[in-house]
């Protein structure tokens, strides 16, 4: 146990629990927390006061094994000579909140804000697991910025169905098109969907959750080699005692969220989430994180470091594997390495053990090159985003390792034209005029028709809807045409394949060029200049812009509850990390 008078800096706590300045605040701060059982001694013994920041419950099954893990984090705590003290975040869970989870990433960012401030924590640990408890989480550590370490809650085991690996969420887009090409029936399609989640933990895939966990330990908030140790394994359990044994050191060490999140480390995260084909929601998420710790990173930062980079890892929905071949092949460390002896990670990046990632991950071997490729035969050679412009959107992405062959035949290997196409504009509004309409015959949507959804961004559709990627209509399915390119100002699910255009900013809510587009529209897209127009004259596109504002805008549904009205009314576009932006101003709380 550190000596007290070793301390960089005087633990915080002690203005509450020792502060022989106040003792009338001071007893009245001590009481309460003698009364469960800490002892007066304990509280002003000098010792850190270790909050677990706890995302688990029965409301947030993805992360719900963090009740169990907490206990082997509290001794990790206890050991190292700190108290631990346990509190709920509000929780998040990515398929059960309506209308959609995104919604409250920031709400569970603005609560764990008030709690890291509001009470004598010296240190947090951050339970991350589900799609937007990690950047939540993160993004509250760093605008408090006291010693914070994440701990990932792990993956589910392998999903299987008849000798097959069933991906979670990946499953769900497969099976709905098997169902609407009559190969299951209904308690078919839920039978297969249910054996993607064999267990406790987050989504098996390479989708939202094993993207941000993965790059909250490239980033340098978890320790190294933690992030894809599946839930149910012995060796989570231990990772989370080690966790809770280092926060207590970090708070020795005052090594804060800004010493660990600087551009050098989102750099790195951005470079990694390409080899390990990750998801489009993570530029929204680590854009949101930059802003909150004050590092300058733009949407075209994606590009710029991450285009380039090879898809190294095989795992759906861009390959064949799942977390536990992952954590079997090396995880993260085998995959930075691969990047680090191409010179692609700024090795001197600190992370939470106090050490570089470049300490941390030299020599880190890959376990199986099925899973994890090498540098030099990887699985496709650019997997980054392409970030498209154009009187569409000032700025959309498309994740470019999961074109499919078929999609690329089709719609990319025009030699006249190549990367472009051009196509008859789809347009729907919401995710129910899509569902309503899709299959109506009156639409004559064929194999050169380009699918829009709009009014599902951040404003449109509060926090924006996981409802880009589209599927053909059923009387195209049945014609073997599955894919239809989708394009759209809302989301898309990390663990969908699906080649879309995602993110649009401005959203069509917020006055963007989808807002103006009609179907029967022709439109443009251009994958080698990263453009994408309506094909309309200037004064055209400005007389519908005048028709639009004398109708006073977009119109989006009203707001259902009071969060929704407050957050659209503060929040910013996918492109800046869909933030509240009043709360970018406030930064390092902590340290007044
Ligand atoms: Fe929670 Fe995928 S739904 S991690
Ligand atoms: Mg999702």
């Amino acid at each position: 146990m550190t000596d007290r008078t070793s301390l960089k800096t005087p633990l915080r706590s002690r203005a509450w629990f020792d502060n022989p300045s106040n003792p009338d605040m001071t007893a009245l701060y001590l009481e309460r927390y003698l009364n469960f059982g800490l002892s007066q001694d304990e509280l002003q013994s000098g010792k850190p006061i270790i909050g677990i920041a706890q995302t688990g419950s029965d409301l947030s099954p993805c992360n719900r094994h963090h009740l169990e893990l907490a206990k082997r984090v509290r001794e990790g705590i206890r050991e190292a000579g700190g108290i631990a003290i346990e509190f709920p975040v509000h929780p998040i869970q990515e398929t059960g909140k309506r209308p959609t989870a995104s919604l409250d990433r920031n709400l569970a960012y603005l609560g764990l804000v008030e709690l890291l401030y509001g009470y004598p924590l010296d240190g947090v640990v951050l339970t991350i697991g589900c799609d937007k408890t990690t950047p939540a989480c993160l993004m509250a550590a760093a605008t408090v910025n006291i010693p914070a370490i994440a701990l990932s809650v792990g993956p589910m085991l392998n999903g299987w169905f008849r000798g097959e690996r069933t991906g979670s969420g990946t499953i769900v887009w497969k099976a709905r098109e098997m169902m609407a090409a009559g190969e299951i029936d209904y308690p078919g399609f839920v039978k297969l969907v249910a054996s993607s989640a064999p267990s406790t933990g987050y989504c098996n895939t390479m989708g939202t959750a094993s993207t941000m966990n993965s790059l909250a330990e490239a980033l340098g908030m978890q320790l190294p080699g933690s992030a894809a140790i599946p839930a149910p394994y012995r060796d989570r359990q231990e990772i989370s005692y080690l966790t809770g044994k280092r926060i207590v050191d970090m708070v020795h060490e005052d090594l804060k969220p800004t010493d660990i999140l600087t551009k050098d480390a989102f750099v790195n995260a951005i470079r990694v989430n390409s080899a390990i084909g990750g998801s489009t929601n993570a530029p929204i998420h680590l854009n949101a994180l930059a802003r909150h710790v004050g590092v300058e990173l733009s949407i075209d930062d994606w590009q710029t470091y991450g285009e380039e980079i090879p898809l190294l890892v095989n795992l759906q929905p861009a390959g064949e594997y799942l977390g536990e071949d992952y954590y079997h092949a090396g995880g993260v460390p085998a995959v930075v390495n691969q990047l680090m002896e191409q010179g692609l990670i700024a090795e001197n990046a600190l992370t939470v053990n106090g050490r570089t990632i470049g300490e941390n991950c030299r020599g880190a071997v890959i376990e199986d090159e099925n899973v994890i490729r090498t540098f030099d035969n990887p699985l496709k050679p650019h997997a980054g985003f392409r970030v498209l412009k154009g009187n569409l959107f000032s700025s959309a992405i498309m994740k470019l390792s999961v074109i499919s062959p078929k999609f690329r035949k089709t719609y990319l290997e025009n030699p006249a034209d190549p990367m472009a196409f051009e196509g008859k504009a789809i347009v729907f509004d919401g995710p129910e005029d899509y569902h309503h309409r899709i299959d109506d015959p009156a639409l004559q949507i064929d194999e050169r028709s380009v699918l829009f959804m709009r009014g599902a961004g951040p404003i449109g559709y509060p926090g924006g809807a996981e409802v880009v990627n589209m599927r053909a209509p059923d009387y195209l399915i049945k014609r073997g045409i599955t894919e239809l390119p989708c394009i759209g100002d809302g989301r898309q699910s990390g663990t969908s394949g699906s080649p879309s255009i995602l993110n649009a900013s401005p959203e069509a809510a917020a006055g963007g060029g989808l807002a103006l587009l009609r179907t029967g529209d022709r439109v443009r897209i251009d994958l080698g200049r990263g453009t994408a127009d309506i094909l309309i004259s200037a004064e055209e596109l400005a007389e519908r812009r005048k028709a639009l504002e004398a109708e006073g805008g977009y119109h989006f549904p009203a707001h259902q509850t009071p969060w929704q009205e407050i957050q659209r009314g503060i929040v910013s576009q996918f492109e800046t990390g869909m933030v509240l932006q009043p709360a970018v101003t406030y930064q390092r709380l902590a340290q007044g």
